[in-house]
Order: C-alpha cells, then sequence, then structure tokens
C-alpha cells in the first residue's frame, strides 16, 4: 500500500473531510484521527483504522462554544465557565448528548465529549468545515500517541486519506477530560489542565481517584514496545538497575539489556511536551527498559504519572 502525503494543505483536508475521508489532525495535545462527526461510515473508518473497540467514545472537536452547544441538550453553567477559561485549549468537556449525536460517537452513552483545541491550523480545519470532527488519538489501539505527523505517518500512514502538518505538538499528552454530566463535575483524565486550575474555576469537583466512567480508561494503555519501569527516586532506579545486571550475571546471559533513564522532576512540563516522543524514540533504538523517575502528583505531574503508570502496566 502507499503512504498517504503530509502536508499544510488545510483546504485539502477540509475536502476529504467533507468527502467522508480521514485525515491525521494536528492539535496543541497530540496527533488526531479526524472524521465528519455526523457522517457514520466516515466515523467507523476510524475506529478500523485505529482497531479500537467500538464501545469506546470518541471526542468531538468544534471551533467553539456556540458550536458546542449544537452537540449536547445540557450545556450546563460548569461546562460554560471552564469554557470560557480553558478553550481553546487542552480541556475536554462531558455533557449530555444531543439527539442527533450518532451512536458511532458516543458508544451508546447518554453523553458527549466536546473539545475546542488552539492549534492554529486545527482552528483553520475547524473553522473552515463548519461541523464537529471526531478524533482520537491518530496512534493504534492501546499504543503510544504521535506528537508529530511523522508519527501518523509511521503508523496509519498506509490507512490515511492525508495528514495535515502542523509541527510538534506543544502539549505533548492528551487533554484533561472533565465530566460535567453529573455533580460535582469530575475529572475522568488528568491533562495540562490541572486539577489545581479546574477547582479554581467550578468549586465542586469529585476527586480525582473517583470512579472513572470514561470507557478507555483502561488500566494498560499509552504503552511502546519497550517495558517502562515508573520509580519514585534516581536512587531507586539504579537500585533496581543494578538488580537487573545482578540477575544477567548470574544466568550467565551476556547479552547487554539496553535500558534507558529519563528523569521526568527535572522539569515536569517539558518533559509531558516530549515523553510519547522519547518513548518511541527507545522502541527505533531497541531499548528494552526504560526507567522513568515520576515528578510529585500535582500540576503536570499528575497526567505523567497516569501515563507513564498506564504505559507500564503489564499487556
Ligand atoms: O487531547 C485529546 O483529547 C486528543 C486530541 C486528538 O484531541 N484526543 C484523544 O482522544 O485523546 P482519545 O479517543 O484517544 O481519548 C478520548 C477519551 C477516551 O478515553 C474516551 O473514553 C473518553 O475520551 N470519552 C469520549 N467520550 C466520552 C464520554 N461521553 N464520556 C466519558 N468519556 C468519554
Ligand atoms: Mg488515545
Amino acid at each position: 500500500m502507499t503512504k498517504s502525503e503530509i502536508g499544510t494543505d488545510v483546504a485539502r483536508a477540509v475536502d476529504i473531510l467533507r468527502r467522508g475521508g480521514v485525515v491525521g489532525l494536528p492539535t496543541e495535545t497530540v496527533y488526531g484521527l479526524g472524521a465528519d462527526a455526523s457522517n457514520p461510515e466516515a466515523v467507523a473508518r476510524i475506529f478500523r483504522i485505529k482497531g479500537r473497540p467500538s464501545d469506546h467514545p470518541l471526542i468531538v472537536h468544534v471551533s467553539d462554544t456556540s458550536t458546542a452547544r449544537h452537540w449536547t441538550c445540557n450545556w450546563t453553567p460548569q461546562a460554560q465557565a471552564l469554557a470560557d477559561a480553558f478553550w481553546p485549549g487542552p480541556l475536554t468537556i462531558v455533557v449530555e448528548r444531543a439527539a442527533h449525536v450518532i451512536s458511532e460517537v458516543t458508544g451508546e452513552l447518554s453523553t458527549v465529549a466536546l473539545r475546542c483545541p488552539s492549534h492554529p491550523l486545527m482552528r483553520e480545519v475547524l473553522e473552515s468545515f463548519g461541523g464537529g470532527i471526531a478524533a482520537p488519538s491518530a496512534n493504534r489501539f492501546g499504543k503510544v500517541s504521535p506528537t508529530t505527523a511523522l508519527h501518523v505517518l509511521r503508523d496509519l500512514g498506509d490507512e490515511v486519506d492525508y495528514i495535515l502538518d502542523g509541527g510538534p505538538c506543544s502539549v505533548g499528552l492528551e487533554s484533561t477530560i472533565v465530566d460535567c454530566s453529573t455533580a460535582p463535575v469530575q475529572i475522568l483524565r488528568p491533562g495540562d489542565v490541572t486539577l489545581e486550575q479546574v477547582i479554581a474555576v467550578v468549586d465542586l469537583v469529585a476527586p480525582i481517584t473517583g470512579n472513572r466512567r470514561a470507557p478507555g480508561m483502561l488500566p494498560s494503555h499509552y504503552a511502546p514496545d519497550c517495558q517502562v519501569h515508573p520509580v519514585e527516586s534516581l536512587g531507586e532506579a539504579q537500585r533496581e538497575i543494578e538488580e537487573m545486571r545482578a540477575e544477567f550475571g548470574s544466568s550467565g546471559d551476556t547479552g547487554i539489556a539496553r535500558i534507558v533513564v529519563l528523569d521526568a522532576t527535572v522539569d515536569p512540563e517539558k518533559f509531558a511536551t516530549t515523553m510519547y516522543a522519547e518513548l518511541r524514540e527507545c522502541d527505533i533504538q531497541g531499548v528494552q527498559d526504560v526507567f522513568v523517575v515520576l515528578p510529585p502528583d500535582a500540576g503536570i505531574g499528575t497526567a505523567i504519572r497516569d501515563r507513564i503508570l498506564k504505559a507500564s502496566s503489564s499487556r
């Protein structure tokens, strides 16, 4: 099969979306695999390409709050407050769905997830397209999300109709998801918009460790081929590596395991931006074990811990 083209032609991307095609699209968080959210066949193709179970709902991307309202029957005051504070940006808001929202998007749920991204090229696409664009992260199900157009090309290049290149993603991990269909509102997935920032806008927020109702929030996710080992300090990483080396020695195995240590504590914000690209690079380089020194569970650290712990779960 031929690889699809990468380019910066917004009109072409919009034309393909209008005709029911599937396009790799840049956002500030990660690249999405986009299709017309009101076209059941186009949305079904997203699921086939990703190998994603059909009961895992998709996020509908919109250009602004008034377009968001079209997709819900109950745009709550909390939803409006969060949109005012963080849109366009890396925040997804879950609300009761409008009657016309197709079940291919919602996975039969009574709610819909809405996001207004800030990436300039994606904004151009959304404004020109006019409707909602359903887009999961543009990776195969359970694998590491893409943060460059090249990642999308490598993973799904044979199957998408076009890849719009918006450069490397500035945030680097998926949006924060806040469920506004419940009271108190609930954070379903931590992200760049932090718990602290959400609490400053809507005062009643259930703890992040609460009941995670989002399908797709599986314990194992975002997983590279290498084995990820989360640790709390560099010292812990060193001790575990020494133990591994000792085991190698005693088994008489002469092969030297390729081990990498990534320290997320030095600059967590920067680490978040590049962590998926680094995990992908480890796979390319044939690294077997990656130790990640986790940052404290606060601010962006909460999202980093969430993704690294999921990446480390046995598959
Ligand atoms: O940053 C992002 O959110 C990226 C970019 C492309 O926008 N998208 C993304 O999509 O991460 P995806 O499909 O990989 O993750 C979306 C998550 C899934 O875990 C899904 O279960 C959850 O959102 N979700 C979607 N609709 C939902 C709903 N109605 N209620 C609860 N969770 C929902
Ligand atoms: Mg994903």
